[in-house]
């Protein structure tokens, strides 16, 4: 039976560029969209920007220009990466769009009518000058425990320490600088606690993974408190019906641009949107989602549904987070690799490939090997599968004029009986158990490879009686490859089309328990280039030198390394012991760290260093070093420097920062 699916991935903030860790996500559902659709059902693959909220309106302003500027150039950037790695959407759509203002306002006034929205006064931080009201991000001050500067409203990024805004000692707003202060307002509020009954139900009916199920009852033992939907202009949102000056909290539109998306491609292809989102829709509805996500979707989403008359999800599947080599990814470590870097590098079919290898129905963390992905990739992409095609090709075009023979022979059986695998295979896609699909295949292509060890073609060749045994054996192997190529199509959709333009056939679920004979195929032509090593190293960002960030050349670097400099010289450079009491990466820069640095006598001093390739910033703080004070301090495009800290390099290593031995006090004089 002809099923009809809806799968969905999480909707990408529009202020940034995509990572690696985003495309594990798209590349699962679109995998498991195209497999359903290689199956012959309607599987259709809806996202989009999540085009709303405070941090896009900030960083629009930044930039001098407006959100819908900033979103609709970070919509055709995600969409371009998202296409070149191979995700099929069905349509990629923003919510910032007609469609989602009235679906979200819909949604709202439906909850509103079943008395599922109350309004209460709350009091917030709020920023005097810039007039608005602050998130907690967006309050910096000292952290009340370890006395870090500049630290976050909620969490102190030095000790860990978490609390509230108002803890914060000199708390300033990190928008214009003021100080925050307390100043109520009416919000409006989801009653989450009126579905209890319904969600506790819900969450345990095989709907979702049952490790998410049970995460979730922790939930229930604190009671469901009510959700906070609503937010004070200025605020890049959608207006809440019936409030002026009120807008919905980004999440609470985000949710319904899954719909708001199938709308839009419902409207342009003249479906009905009830089809889909109904109460007696007879679609499959699946939301492919990260695990840190899950409330929202297995919560607030069901709950919002239920409350405002739409069907259910018939299942949420989180998956877990990515690592690269072993650990978070991270700017300091070079790890942070954007969709768009790799796509520079490489092919993207490696990297789906090797997510594939990884992925499997249960919410665990995957690790991106960068060894294991190079000999996996090389290995198993070009050295069992693509191979087989060169192989044989060559044979059948020098001696065959590119034909196949009539017939598999003797070797029908052996073919019948590894295109029996499909079925099996099926199961493991449809269980989204990728992991042992990829086992499955490999194993297939192992069993050729064997075959064509075994039957020697280069030998054949040599021998001008077996010519027919030749051609036999070659139209087994490019069979072999067909039927593993179609078994990879989901994965691999780019290999699939030039694989199925050198087959001369399209590829079908079906076409492979007929085997392709009497048939002519394309001379062989570069399916997948092996990748280089060098290639995927480059992927980390190399380990930079530190850059000086002295403000004025100083007489005694303008000088010769052979020229000596008098004692009156070295005299003039104020050398001091600093205490790093701040680190921090510094957002648009690869080499930099903003160091606060205590100098003694209370002050402090702003530094930037090019030691980032070295440090990572939170082992720095506490830390003793040696800086150069008395610099003309440096106007850069981060801000004031105001000295150097001094480090020793070599041609291919270091940074290292100096450090006074033991004893050593903030302020002292190095002479
Ligand atoms: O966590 C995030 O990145 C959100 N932008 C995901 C939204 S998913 C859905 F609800 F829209
Ligand atoms: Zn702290």
């Amino acid at each position: 039976m002809k099923r009809k699916i809806l799968v969905t991935s999480a909707l990408p903030y529009a202020n940034g560029p995509l990572h690696l860790g985003h495309l594990v996500e798209y590349t699962q559902t679109d995998i498991w969209a195209r497999y359903q659709r290689l199956r012959g059902h309607e599987c259709l693959y809806f996202c989009a920007d999540d085009a709303h909220g405070t941090p896009i309106m900030l960083r629009a302003q930044s930039e001098g220009i407006t959100p819908e500027a900033l979103i609709e150039r970070m919509h055709a950037e995600h969409l371009r990466d998202f296409t070149d790695f191979g995700i099929g959407f069905d349509l990629y759509h923003s919510t910032h769009s007609p469609e989602n203002f009235q679906i979200s306002q819909d949604l709202y006034r439906a909850l509103r009518a079943n008395e599922h929205i109350i309004v209460r006064e709350i009091e917030q931080a709020y920023d005097p000058v810039a007039e608005m009201f602050l998130p907690d991000r967006f309050i910096r001050g000292t952290c009340p425990r370890c006395k870090a500067p500049d630290q976050y409203g909620d969490n102190c990024e030095v000790c860990g320490a978490t609390y509230s805004p108002t803890d914060l000692l000199d708390a300033r707003s990190a928008v214009s600088g003021a100080t925050p202060v307390r100043r109520s307002s009416e919000h409006y509020f989801f009653e989450l606690g009126d579905f209890t009954e319904f969600l506790q139900q819900w969450i345990h009916s095989g709907t979702l993974q049952e490790e998410m199920a049970n995460k979730l009852d922790e939930w229930f033992t604190a009671g469901l408190s009510d959700w906070d939907i609503s937010r004070d202009a200025p605020y890049f949102g959608i207006p809440i019906p019936d409030a002026p000056g009120k807008f919905f909290y980004v999440w609470l539109d985000a949710l319904p641009g899954y719909m708001a998306a199938t709308q839009h491609w419902c409207y342009k292809h003249g479906r009905n949107f009830d089809e889909f989102w109904g109460q007696g829709a007879d679609a499959e509805l699946y939301h492919f989602i990260g695990k840190d996500i899950i409330y929202f979707h297995a919560l607030f989403w069901p709950a919002m549904l239920q409350g405002s008359g739409h069907r259910l999800p018939t299942g949420v599947f989180a998956h877990g987070h990515l690592t690269i080599n072993g650990a978070k990814m991270s700017k300091s470590r070079g790890t942070s690799i954007t969709a768009r870097q790799y796509l520079e590098q490489l092919d993207p079919e490696f990297l789906r490939y090797y997510f594939a290898c990884k992925l499997n129905s249960h919410v665990e963390d995957i690790d991106l090997n960068l060894e294991d992905f190079l000999l996996k990739g090389n290995g198993d992409l070009v050295g069992k599968v693509v191979n087989l095609a060169s192989r044989a090709a060559g044979f059948i075009h020098k001696h065959f004029a590119g034909h196949l023979a009539d017939s598999l022979g003797e070797d029908q059986p052996f073919y019948a009986q590894l295109a029996a695998k499909q079925e099996e295979i099926a199961a493991s896609y449809e269980a989204r158990e990728y992991a042992r699909a990829m086992r499955e295949i490999m194993t297939i292509a192992d069993q050729l490879n064997a075959y064509v060890d075994q039957h020697a073609p280069w030998l054949l060749a040599k021998d001008d009686t077996q010519r027919d045994t030749l051609q036999r054996v070659c139209t087994v192997i490019l069979n072999g490859f067909r039927l593993l190529i179609t078994l990879l199509s989901p994965v691999l959709p780019r290999l699939a089309q030039r694989s199925s333009a050198f087959l001369r056939c399209e590829l079908s679920w079906d076409g492979v328990q007929h085997p392709l004979l009497a048939h002519s195929i394309e001379p062989y032509s570069h399916l997948l280039q092996r990748m280089e090593k060098t290639h995927v190293d480059s992927l980390i960002q190399e380990p930079s030198q530190p850059i000086p960030p002295a403000p004025t050349t100083s007489k005694a670097e303008q000088a010769p390394k052979s020229e000596t400099i008098g004692i009156e010289d070295f005299g003039k450079v104020d050398l001091r012991i600093a205490r790093i009491v701040a680190a921090e990466a510094v957002e648009g820069a690869d080499k930099l760290l903003h160091l606060t640095l205590d100098i003694g006598e209370a002050q402090t001093r702003s530094v930037f260093a090019g030691i980032k390739s070295a440090y990572d910033p939170a082992t720095l703080v506490g830390r003793l070093t040696v800086m150069v004070a008395n610099l003309t301090p440096r106007k850069m495009r981060f801000g004031l420097s105001e000295g150097m800290v001094l480090a020793a390099s070599g041609d291919a290593s270091g940074p290292f920062l100096l450090s006074p031995d033991s004893g050593a006090q903030p302020g002292m004089r190095v002479k």
